[in-house]
């Protein structure tokens, strides 16, 4: 045997005997494909299309295995009975410490957060957007503002050719821009045309390949330039932005009349709670909350509205029944409302399965284990790292006709009236679902209504067939396509 010979050995016997001391640590996780040292089980997974591997790895090991980040491992649950037994547990309310989200927003707030802050600020986050109008007529009101606008925006062009991204996108953070900071901006104004490109910087890099080796490799990678230095300064600009608002409000700050944004509502809870030592309520975990909202309520509500737009164009049959629809329930002189959807079954089934078929926020967000439990009968232990994989609900072969094609008769029954789908997942669900559903519910049937009563969408003269693939980010976005609104 030669030098090489002996190197190839002892380098066989260390990769054995790391897998061994590997196993030996965690004996009790749900199995998995082998992880290699350094790699975990990265080289099993596409990282363009890492839900699709999610998916296909569970016809090898079933619908709960391990995956293996690096050195950490991570429980993938896959289906919807696995994915309902982790949402519905409290078991699994946790979240795990993700470098790239800590140095973006911080685990102050919202998302991020776990224990007592997480319950304080998740239950005061609801309180103040409830008592904002979040299910009542003041906060369609602020949505139909932005409608209003994007409508003029789109008349504009005539139906000429254009990319819908920037302006729906727009439009959509504007809402939160009121919500928070109790007025609109203007959408030409330079400052409002610098957050959005910050949020939308910050959702691209952390969803993105930079994103996966700034949290597998944090301490190197701060020393080396990329995407990520950008996207840190301008998480810290967006910041600095926020600050400046709250030191406003702070001056402007009337103790005898109600709150009317978020920050407001946040600054009279500082006060409520100040000589409470075990509060959780400060500055910092204003602006991060503030950060939280910024950064999952916006992006997501537009890239389903891009996608809406996107099936219109693909579907024209779709598109002619939602228009017939409107017309005989709502007429096209009053825009529709929220609470027209029940007469509106037909639009709201579109909607829904936009949602469903869009998949935006694929694998779903990332658990962490409180306590010892388990799942489908698989043990899992405290503090492991749990991805319930919405893909794998809202493509769920058992629970879907025909889950890889867009088909709004997924929500409508026999009688043509809307069937709510329990499979149907995508703001995930229990006590850590979505903070934001019921306004995101809100806003997209209230500006995919009001854009499809007003416009007909149609693909560019030539155009027979747009990419319909995606564009893995935080969220999984359209490529960037041209479509023609034609006034109706
Ligand atoms: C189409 C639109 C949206 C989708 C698909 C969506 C989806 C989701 C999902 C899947 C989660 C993770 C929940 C989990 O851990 O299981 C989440 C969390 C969250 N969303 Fe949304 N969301 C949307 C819109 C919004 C809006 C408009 C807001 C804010 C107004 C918002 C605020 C939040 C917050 C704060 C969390 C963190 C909740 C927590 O950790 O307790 N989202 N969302």
């Amino acid at each position: 045997m030669d030098l090489f010979d002996h190197l190839l050995l002892l380098s066989v016997f260390l990769v054995l005997l790391w897998l061994f001391l590997r196993r030996r640590r965690c004996p009790t996780l749900p199995l998995g494909p082998c992880p290699l040292p350094l790699l975990g089980t990265l080289h099993k997974l596409n990282l363009f299309r890492v839900h699709e591997s999610f998916i296909q790895l569970a016809v090898q090991y079933g619908n709960v295995y391990t995956l293996w980040m690096g050195s950490k491992p991570v429980v993938v649950l896959n289906g919807f009975h696995a994915v309902r037994e982790a949402l519905t547990s409290e078991a699994f309310l946790g979240r795990p410490y993700v470098s790239s989200m800590y140095r973006l927003i911080g685990d102050k707030g919202i998302l991020m957060s776990n224990g007592k802050t997480w319950k304080q600020q998740r239950k005061f986050g609801l309180v103040a957007l409830r008592s904002l109008g979040l299910g009542k007529k003041s906060m369609e009101q602020k949505i139909r503002q932005e409608v209003d606008y994007l409508h003029e925006v789109i008349a504009r062009v005539e139906g000429k050719p254009f990319d819908p991204s920037t302006v729906i996108q727009n439009a959509v953070s504007n809402v939160i821009v009121s919500v928070v900071f109790g007025q609109r901006m203007d959408l030409q104004e330079a400052l409002f045309l610098t957050l959005m490109e910050s949020i939308h910087s910050m959702m691209h890099f952390q969803g993105s390949a930079w994103g996966r080796l700034y949290d597998a490799f944090t301490g190197l990678m701060h020393l080396l330039p990329g995407p990520h230095k950008r996207a840190f300064t301008l998480a810290d600009n967006l910041k600095r932005y926020i600050g400046t608002q709250i030191q406003e409000h702070r001056h402007s700050q009337s103790l005898d009349s109600e709150p009317t944004d978020f920050i407001d509502w946040y600054l009279s809870q500082l006060d409520k709670t100040n000589a409470d030592p075990e509060s959780t309520f400060n500055e910092d975990s204003m602006l991060q909350a503030v950060m939280d909202l910024f950064f999952a309520g916006s992006e997501t509500v537009a890239t389903t509205l891009r996608w809406a737009l996107l099936y219109m164009v693909t579907n024209p049959g779709v598109q002619e029944r939602v228009q017939e629809e409107l017309d005989d329930v709502v007429g096209c002189s009053a825009p529709p409302h929220y609470e027209d959807r029940e007469r509106l079954p037909y639009t709201s089934a579109v909607v829904h399965e936009t949602q469903r078929y869009s998949n935006i926020v694929t694998g779903g967000a990332m658990r962490l284990s409180t306590r010892e439990t388990s799942v489908q009968g698989h043990h899992i232990p405290k503090g492991t790292m749990v991805l319930p994989c919405l893909s794998s609900v809202l493509f769920d072969p058992e629970q879907w006709d025909t889950p890889d094609r867009f088909n709004p008769g997924h929500f409508l029954d026999q009688e043509g009236n809307f069937h709510k789908r329990e499979a149907f997942l995508p703001f995930s669900s229990g006590p850590r679902g979505c903070l934001g559903e019921q306004m995101a519910r809100v806003e997209l049937f209230v500006f995919f209504s009001s854009l499809l009563q007003r416009f007909t969408f149609t693909l560019p003269p030539g155009v027979t067939e747009p990419n319909m693939d995606y564009v893995l980010g935080a969220t999984l976005t359209p490529h960037p396509f041209q479509i023609c609104a034609v006034p109706r």
